[in-house]
């Protein structure tokens, strides 16, 4: 009997309450990647999936019986239905979404619920957003991941393997089997894409508070900054902006003139970035309110009345942004807003998150509009968790619109699998306390093996003040984050590196100046990203997936495949980090950038460890205030070089014009260079050269370590 029939015949073992069945049907859609159904009548019912880049066809159907990995399904005395694959002892699982507590998540039991959880705890069960999805590294360092490809409140459960178990409808899972944890979230991406380069201003520093008001107040941040010779690039402006936080409006007392706030921001390299929400202040005569209802956006109540919440501005309607009609509105209303020459934008709340409500969103049986390739009009709860996605897809289709030749950057607090194609992500509101910078971590580097590479905490910790020392430390391994912004909540104490001691001012200044220097193998990184889909911050585990003393290391992580950062995660520490196993009898090498340009890095015990894998090169470059400092950043890099067994090192560097879109015309140059031993002497080559930029003559320094 052919596969195909075997799956007819199989069609008709429907699941009934509890019984336990094997997926009915296999079907390949990539290399490694196979997506099972409970059956076929499941196969043909199931949902449009909103994580992946588009609907992908089967290339070939095989036996589920085949499969080493086929799930077993089932549907619970609740009604929920479960997805369950087993696991051999000895696999560590990771990812799950954005969750609190340690990296190995073995054992756990959370949720996909996006949740406006201020100043959440290790308990949390859900939060932000929302990633249906369990990288799994067996004990050999091979690996699989598990997308359960629903947008459902779903639980994950891995105390006996992995479970899933979603409200709704039926669900499929599919299995990325490849042979490394590398090649895995390659997988993922081919499913759901890539970050889009961002533009260079935004990997580097941003610098935000809730809220820095008046203007002058914003000025006086951006000065602080230069006169004291921090290193910065963005400064942010939260929630007090606007005219009783009315979205797409300004206060006209303290911020009459955005235009001019920004051109000044502009002049001293600072980028700006300005906040919008989605609640819209349900009142008459306000023109996005006004406009709105002529263009019925809003979301709905079951009896079909537009549905009405509290948040910041008081109460609120919310765009239905499940409705491509609503997003092209939404889109539209960001010509006139980004006319003011604002650079960035920062969707926050956008869960939704809404006050006077016991679940802190909105009713789960309000409806939302939802186009057919979305799965057609359904109920919130079903929609809940792409609510914010689906925001910020409108926002950045909007920012596009008013600026083309710019690259947009959108930062998201609520979002979900496959949402790293529309903005960043931060970790929202956590605290500032030890538990939380220890915490930051992992999160943050599970939050990458969830998909979302663009990511990062509020460095400093939000709720709450902490002192100078916890600062420090916060900033020390936070300006190495791939998203990297300092933030506080309203009426803590002032959270800039100058807010505490000279010495602490020096730490941050060390930490920032680390960033700068690393930029050119940073944007190098965001390059790979935005075209593999490779992690821009990742587990040390990383460096050797076979290694079992690695798979819960997490106070230290992978920035890039090359540069290891040990941090110091509690008051005293001085835990010793666990390094990688020397490679060929080369071991990762310790290095600061003291005797760089009058570098001032080392022996601050504030500061990180940073150790280089053998064979690498790391590029850096002098210490720049911001983007475009200089007249031609590009004049000067040192290679950092660490040569393997054979007296050898490797490594890239991408550059483009650091904004606009020329470089997707073949307008960038990636370089690749080659170090070699020969004797006494260490030559460096330029072995591949890619893209129509013309190379720089540069000075370029090279800095053997180790040697
Ligand atoms: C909640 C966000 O998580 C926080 O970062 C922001 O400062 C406040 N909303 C005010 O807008």
């Amino acid at each position: 009997m052919s596969i195909r029939r075997t799956i007819i015949a199989s069609a008709f073992l429907m699941l009934t309450m509890n019984t336990v069945i094997c997926a009915q049907t296999a079907e390949v859609l990539a290399d490694g990647i196979v997506r099972f159904d409970a059956s076929l009548d499941a196969q043909i019912n199931r949902r449009p999936s909103i994580a992946m880049v588009r609907q992908f066809e089967s290339i070939s159907d095989i036996d589920p019986a085949s499969h080493a990995l086929a799930p077993t399904f089932s549907t619970n005395d609740d009604g929920r239905f479960v997805a369950a694959i087993k696991i051999e002892p000895g696999t560590s699982l990771y990812g799950t979404g954005q969750v609190a507590g340690p990296l190995l998540r073995n054992g756990f039991v959370t949720e996909t619920w996006n949740y406006d959880a201020f100043g959440y705890g290790l308990d949390a069960k859900n939060l932000y957003t929302s990633q249906p999805w369990v990288l799994a590294v067996r004990e050999d360092g091979t690996a699989f991941g598990v997308l359960a490809d629903t947008t459902e409140r779903c639980e994950i459960d891995l105390r006996h393997g992995i479970t899933f178990r979603a409200v709704g409808h039926s669900f499929p899972v599919i299995i990325i089997d490849r042979a490394t944890p590398q090649l895995v979230m390659q997988g993922l991406a081919e499913l759901t894409g890539t970050i889009a380069m961002p533009p260079r201003w935004a990997v580097g520093f941003h610098q935000c508070r809730y809220s820095y008001n008046p203007d002058s107040r914003v000025k006086e941040i951006a000065d602080g900054f230069r006169s004291r010779s921090l290193p910065a690039d963005v400064i942010w402006m939260d929630i007090d902006y606007m005219d009783q936080y009315r979205v797409f409006t300004f206060d006209d007392v303290q911020f009459p003139n955005p235009k001019e706030l920004n051109a000044y921001l502009d002049s001293v390299g600072f980028s700006n970035v300005w906040m919008i929400d989605p609640g819209v202040k349900a009142e008459e005569g306000y023109f996005i309110y006004d406009s709105g209802t002529e263009h019925d956006a809003w979301t709905k109540k079951t009896d079909g009345t537009v549905f009405n919440g509290e948040v910041w501005p008081g109460v609120c309607v919310f765009p239905d942004y499940l409705n491509k009609d609503v997003r092209t509105w939404w889109a539209g209303l960001y010509k006139d807003f980004m006319s003011y020459d604002i650079d960035g934008v920062w969707n926050d709340m956008n869960e939704p998150a809404v006050f006077n409500s016991k679940t802190k969103t909105m009713p789960e049986d309000n409806i939302h509009d939802a186009d057919p390739e979305l799965g057609g009009p359904g109920t919130h709860a079903r929609y809940h968790n792409v609510y914010g996605m689906q925001m910020i897809r409108a926002t950045r289709e909007g920012v596009i619109a008013a600026n083309p030749n710019k690259r947009p950057f959108v930062l998201s607090r609520a979002n979900y699998l496959g949402g790293h194609r529309y903005g960043a992500t931060w970790t929202g509101d956590n605290s500032a306390t030890w538990g939380h910078l220890d915490m930051s971590i992992p999160m943050s580097i599970n939050l990458g093996l969830s998909g979302q590479p663009f990511v990062g905490p509020d460095i400093g910790g939000f709720a709450y003040n902490g002192d100078g020392e916890l600062y420090a430390r916060w900033m020390g391994f936070g300006t190495l984050f791939p998203f990297s912004r300092s933030h506080t909540a309203k009426g803590n104490i002032d959270k800039e590196p100058w807010s505490f001691t000279p010495e602490i001012e020096a730490t941050c200044r060390r930490a920032l100046e680390r960033r700068y220097r690393l930029m050119p193998y940073i944007y190098t990184l965001f390059h790979e990203s935005s075209q593999s889909g490779a992690l821009i911050a990742m587990p040390t585990f990383f460096a050797d997936p076979t290694d079992p003393a690695l798979r819960s290391e997490d106070d230290s992580f992978l920035l890039g495949e090359s540069l290891l950062v040990s941090a110091k995660v509690t008051p005293d520490s001085d835990r010793a980090a666990v390094l990688p196993k020397p490679i060929d009898g080369v071991a990762w090498a310790k290095f600061d950038f003291e005797s760089f340009d009058g570098g001032r890095d080392s022996k601050d015990s504030d500061l990180p460890d940073l150790y280089i894998r053998p064979g690498s090169i790391i590029v850096t470059c002098p210490v720049t205030q911001y983007f475009g400092d200089r007249p031609d950043q590009r004049d000067e890099i040192t290679l950092i070089v660490h040569l393997d067994g054979n007296g050898e090192a490797i490594g890239t560097l991408y550059e483009d014009a650091g904004d606009g879109m020329e470089y997707m015309m073949g307008e960038y140059l990636l370089t690749t260079f080659k170090a070699s031993r020969d004797g006494e002497k260490v030559t460096v080559e330029v072995i591949e050269q890619e893209g129509k930029m013309t190379p720089p003559t540069r000075k370029i320094t090279v800095r053997v370590v180790n040697d």
